[in-house]
């Protein structure tokens, strides 16, 4: 295949932490095409947006991005240059042809699980093709074209997404997921390894492990054993310089108890966990096919927090369900009041075209769903600046992972993922330190470095952009 030295390519990542993830493997894929990235869109030869479907506002965002990319593509053609334009992610994999006539600027349109096809895509494209798509979710592996590419690109990171599992079998009535990622999908143990051992020695010290029912993860060992995300979590957590465990997006329905007690006994595995509910009212959540009822919900943040007391937890939740009464929200409100969120994403229910829910003739109305989402909201802040005011006081471990906003800091997360920073102190990005916290801002925690937090362990610097001043 031809390459093309000295080209530029700019992603723009719409959406979840898999599209993150997926957007760093895009860059991968590219690079042996010669493509480096940018972060500027107007010097790009090819701009990649890398899509979101859950919800409509986000699939509006990028068909009005592509509406200033068509001018600044003319603009490039009457300089006597090019441009080339590709549509990643689900909102690909969701309208396929339909995205080159709703947005002619569009050169390739790729869905989710073929992205590693892009070189081949573009080759096309030099070809003289216009309009390239490929949105079938074919039966090669993704993954293993993955492993094939060469070192992941840009600045290191002290912490790393892995894509363990992708698709949804679950089919909540609202949700296109299961529509545009597919089938449930493990990837196998060793592959997993290799990525984290991968990371580890670039200097990641916290990995979390995504999919988008990542707690249904059945990924299959060398000698065909079915291994479930505990003993996968008990395997990553050997690999000696990863510290931090995290995983994410969780369903309640597949958190089984050998996951519940690892939050218990495993260190590395973080005291945080995002386990979505949606809704309070059991009338709610049966017609979304969430497969619970409220009551296993809260039970199941028992036996969780009897494992792990300072749990901290995380949801979403939709509001305006077709159906949802007062009553019903009431309910959302209630189990909010009883669970108790360290932080939360809410949103109100948005019809997407082809999901049952979206067929149902008792939509919400748009205000009823914006009032009901405010206060919700207001709930739920409320209980995310309690718990960060509680934190007060309180030592806790921070892992370092980027320049702070002034010089002489540095900006970490908290085990309970809350941004923190702090003084240098001749501390470096990489670090895990015992802080104090001592203030809560808008902008998160600021806190008072104590010790270092892994003093056991060889100090490794990681060559991160401003690590070295500090
Ligand atoms: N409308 C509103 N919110 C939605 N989500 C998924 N589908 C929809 C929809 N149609 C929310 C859910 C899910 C999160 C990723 O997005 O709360 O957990
Ligand atoms: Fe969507 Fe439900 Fe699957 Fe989550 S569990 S991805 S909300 S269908």
């Amino acid at each position: 295949m031809r390459t093309a030295p000295g080209k530029k390519l700019f992603i723009k990542t719409y959406g979840c932490q898999m599209n993150v993830y997926d957007s760093q493997r895009i860059a991968e894929v590219l690079a042996p095409q010669g493509y480096a990235t940018t972060e500027e869109a107007s010097e790009a030869d090819l701009i990649v947006l890398n899509t979101c479907h859950i919800r409509e506002k986000a699939a509006e965002k990028v068909y009005s991005e592509l509406g200033r990319l068509r001018r600044l593509k003319q603009l490039r053609a009457r300089n006597g240059g090019s441009l080339a334009i590709a549509v990643a992610g689900c909102v690909a994999q969701a309208e396929g042809e339909e995205m080159l006539r709703r947005a002619p600027a569009v050169d390739l349109v790729v869905g989710p699980q073929t992205y590693h096809r892009l070189p081949r895509m573009l080759a096309r494209l030099e070809q003289g093709e216009a309009g390239v798509v490929e949105t079938e979710f074919p039966a090669e592996d993704k993954f293993d074209a993955l492993a094939r590419t060469p070192e992941r690109q840009g600045p290191r990171q002290v912490t790393a997404f892995l894509t363990i599992q992708e698709g949804c079998d679950k089919f909540c009535t609202f949700c296109v997921v299961p529509y545009t990622r597919g089938a449930e999908f493990s990837r196998p143990v060793r592959q997993i390894e290799a990525e984290a051992m991968k990371l580890a020695s670039q200097g990641v010290r916290e990995i979390t492990l995504l999919g988008q029912n990542v707690n249904a993860y059945r990924g299959l060992d060398d000698r065909g054993r079915t291994v479930s995300l505990a003993a996968l979590l008990t395997r990553l957590s050997r690999i000696t310089p990863i510290d931090r465990l995290r995983y994410t997006t969780s369903h309640p329905r597949d958190m089984d108890e050998d996951l519940i007690a690892l939050h218990g006994e495993n260190p590395k595995v973080m005291p945080y966990l995002h386990l979505p509910v949606q809704a309070g009212s059991d009338r709610i959540l049966k017609a979304m096919n969430r497969g619970h009822d409220a009551q296993a919900y809260i039970d199941l943040v028992a036996k969780l927090r009897k494992a792990r007391p300072d749990l901290a937890l995380s949801g979403d939740f939709i509001v305006g369900f077709p159906g949802e009464s007062e009553t019903d929200f009431e309910m959302t409100l209630a189990l909010v009041r009883d669970v108790t969120y360290a932080s939360a994403f809410s949103f109100k229910y948005s019809p997407r075209p082809g999901t049952p829910a979206a067929e149902r003739d008792d939509q919400v109305p748009e205000p009823v769903k914006a009032e009901r989402l405010a206060r919700l909201q207001a709930l739920l802040d409320r209980q995310r600046m309690d718990f960060n005011q509680a934190c007060i006081g309180r030592r806790m471990s921070i892992l370092l992972e980027k320049p702070g906003r002034r010089p002489g800091q540095l900006g970490g997360r908290s085990p309970y993922l809350q941004a923190v920073h702090a003084e240098a102190r001749g501390h470096v990005i990489g670090d895990i330190v015992e802080a104090e916290i001592e203030t809560v801002g808008a902008n998160g925690l600021s806190a008072h470095i104590r010790a270092r937090g892994d003093d056991s362990r060889p100090r490794h610097r990681v060559a991160t952009e401003g690590a070295a001043a500090l």
